[in-house]
């Protein structure tokens, strides 16, 4: 009922864009998305072809130094990574403090937060050498505290990280080693866990990115900056999705797994109910990390004892969708997140932990963000307009006349 087009008048030259559907915030030289095309590369390399051959540290030292590593860059890299895995030991105690069934994504934003108390001397956006070594401390210390979120909620003790493991080992051992018993890191697991790391690495200006650049804006340091992009990937919509997809599937299946009745569902807008891991704001064909997740889903299910019936509830889904007017017209595909949680499960991990596996993924993407951002002379605190909607100027009453 509002008249925008009048209201547009009131306010002079200001663009309405809810949702930012076609505004772009910044420049930057980072990711390349062709959402028609189904196309997404970091620093010019296809999202493929680094799936396929580059770890994880390999494409986080890429996406902040816009270049791929020499083997000496990279060893570099990784060893001032691996010293920096510990966390203060009073910083070990905060997570005590919380409830067992805290959401992990809840303790792993606190715990972000937290950091910037312990490297007061480091804050400083604009001094390169503190920003640096900012990043090196998140890098090296995100899986640790992720492993600690896990641990709080299985009410095991909190273990050290071992610095002579690779960063995707030590997370596995810290995450699901125990104490009393030897824990070997499945080598097939850590490699498909480094690979959804790459592939989640950065997608330009989605919702937390821009949620880090905006608090980075103001000159907020960058554990600041980090923990807010870390909440705002918590939603549903956003890196929540991946859990989301799950329950959608769990619930399926504990309805009598009629796939067919749950799109219909979907169709009829019923209250609540979307198809979770399906759609996305730029792509409009398939996303190309769903591709490649999809058969590492295949690949990962294959080899269990036990196949997954989630899986085929989730096949027949996509082959419903796929076909269907209802969601070929609005071009919806699978995203990143359909079959991420079915490999993640299978992993072991609970569903309450894959948004915490998202943002060990997209940490080096908003960093690398962050840094493009303050380092940019265009920089200009985010400060977006308004349509104001309320009541036109009206006298006070005082409380007594109300
Ligand atoms: N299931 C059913 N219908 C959908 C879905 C879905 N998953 N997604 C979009 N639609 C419909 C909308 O109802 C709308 O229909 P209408 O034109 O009849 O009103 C149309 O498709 C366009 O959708 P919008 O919501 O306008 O698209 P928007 O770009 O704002 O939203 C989003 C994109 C949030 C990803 C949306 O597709 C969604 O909610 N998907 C499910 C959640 C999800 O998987 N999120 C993860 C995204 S990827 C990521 O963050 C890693």
């Amino acid at each position: 009922g509002i008249d925008v087009s009048s209201l547009l008048k009131e306010t002079g030259f200001v663009t309405l864009d809810t949702g930012f559907v076609n505004t772009a915030s910044c420049t930057s030289a980072i990711t390349y998305i062709d959402g028609e095309a189904g196309i997404l590369r970091y620093r010019g390399y296809p999202i493929e072809q680094l799936a396929e051959n580059a770890s994880f540290l390999e494409v986080s030292y890429l996406l902040i130094h816009d270049a791929l590593p020499t083997p000496a860059q990279l060893a570099e890299f990784a060893d001032k990574i691996r010293v920096h895995t510990l966390l203060q030991e009073e910083m070990r105690t905060f997570f005590s403090a919380f409830p067992r069934d805290a959401h992990p994504m809840s303790v792993l934003s606190s715990a972000v937060t937290a950091l910037s108390t312990f490297y007061q001397d480091a804050l400083d956006p604009a001094d390169e050498d503190q920003v640096e070594i900012s990043s090196i401390r998140l890098l090296a210390k995100l899986p640790t505290i992720a492993a600690y979120a896990y641990k709080k909620g299985v009410g095991h003790p909190l273990p050290y990280p071992d610095n002579s493991q690779p960063y995707v080992d030590n997370f596995l051992r810290m995450t699901f080693g125990l104490p009393t018993e030897q824990y070997d890191v499945d080598p097939r697991i850590a490699k498909i866990l480094d690979m959804l790391f790459v592939l989640h690495a950065d997608h330009e200006q989605n919702c937390s990115t821009s949620t880090v650049r905006l608090v980075g804006s103001a000159q907020a340091n960058l554990f600041a900056s980090i923990a807010a992009g870390v909440d705002a990937l918590s939603g549903p919509l956003h890196g929540g999705a991946n859990a989301a997809v799950l329950d959608m599937l769990e619930q399926i299946k504990r309805e009598g797994g009629d796939v067919d009745s749950f799109v219909t569902r979907v169709k009829n807008k019923e209250k609540g109910v979307k198809l979770m891991g399906f759609g996305h704001r730029v792509y409009k064909n398939y996303d190309p990390r769903a591709a490649i997740v999809k058969k590492a889903a295949q690949e990962m299910l294959s080899t269990m004892d036990k196949p997954d019936p989630l899986l085929e509830i989730a096949f027949r889904l996509e082959e419903i969708a796929l076909s269907d007017d209802y969601f070929v017209s609005r071009k919806l595909y699978p995203n990143v997140d359909f079959y991420t949680g079915l490999i993640y499960k299978a992993m072991g991990f609970p569903t309450k932990m894959f948004t915490v596996l998202f943002a060990l993924g997209r940490l080096p993407g908003w960093i690398a963000q962050w840094r493009e951002m303050t380092t940019d002379p265009a920089t200009k605190i985010g400060r977006p307009r308004q349509l104001y909607t309320g009541a036109a100027e009206r006298p006070f009453v005082p409380i007594g006349q109300r």
